[in-house]
């Protein structure tokens, strides 16, 4: 278990705070971690609240210091939706590639994926990555990502210190 990446899921929802929505996506998250590459340590539902959305990723960063953060939800254009926010706050180190490819793909899926204003950040040695709230998006974008991110870990955590044969991973 020690070789495993520490992942810590959070759900950002008022209405999955308040018990008022069953909170479909984090379990989809989840889903599509490889369970033998990944350890879920902590999975939470937050309500769109800035301080407390920066508060816990920067107990997750710095005392718990799990390897990666995955977000969903509160990314999109209602005035409640704060989590884009909240993470650029904690950011040491901008990772902006993660995000774009994310809406590049989503793009190819709904036109309104350009609402999304999701970022990826890092912050010392865990990566922050926002997702998209609906469970449907969140299996899209996991699905795509995943190998890559696990690559920008072993480089993150200093497992793997050769960036090199990017062209073989098309
Ligand atoms: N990305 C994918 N892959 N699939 C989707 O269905 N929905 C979009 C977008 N990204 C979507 C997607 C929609 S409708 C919105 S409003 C934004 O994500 C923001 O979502 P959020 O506010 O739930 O975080």
């Amino acid at each position: 278990m020690e070789d495993k990446y520490r992942v810590a899921i959070i759900t950002l929802s008022d209405k999955g705070f308040e018990g008022k929505r069953e909170d479909l996506s984090g379990p989809a998250i989840e889903e599509y971690l490889d369970q033998s590459a990944f350890f879920v340590t902590d999975r939470k539902i937050l309500p769109d609240d800035r301080q407390m959305i920066e508060k816990e990723l920067i107990r997750l960063c710095d005392e718990a210091k799990v390897d990666l953060i995955l977000t969903t939800g509160g990314t999109g254009f209602s005035m409640r939706d704060v989590t884009p926010e909240a993470t650029m706050a904690v950011a040491h180190r901008n990772a902006p590639g993660i995000a774009e490819a994310i809406r590049a793909l989503s793009l190819k899926v709904t036109k309104r994926a350009m609402l999304s204003r999701a970022v990826s950040v890092i912050r010392g040695k865990t990566l922050i990555i926002n997702l998209p709230g609906s469970p449907k998006a969140v299996r899209e974008c996991m699905e795509f990502i995943m190998d890559t991110i696990v690559h920008g870990m072993d480089i993150l955590t200093g497992r793997d210190r050769e960036c090199g044969g990017g062209y073989a991973h098309r």
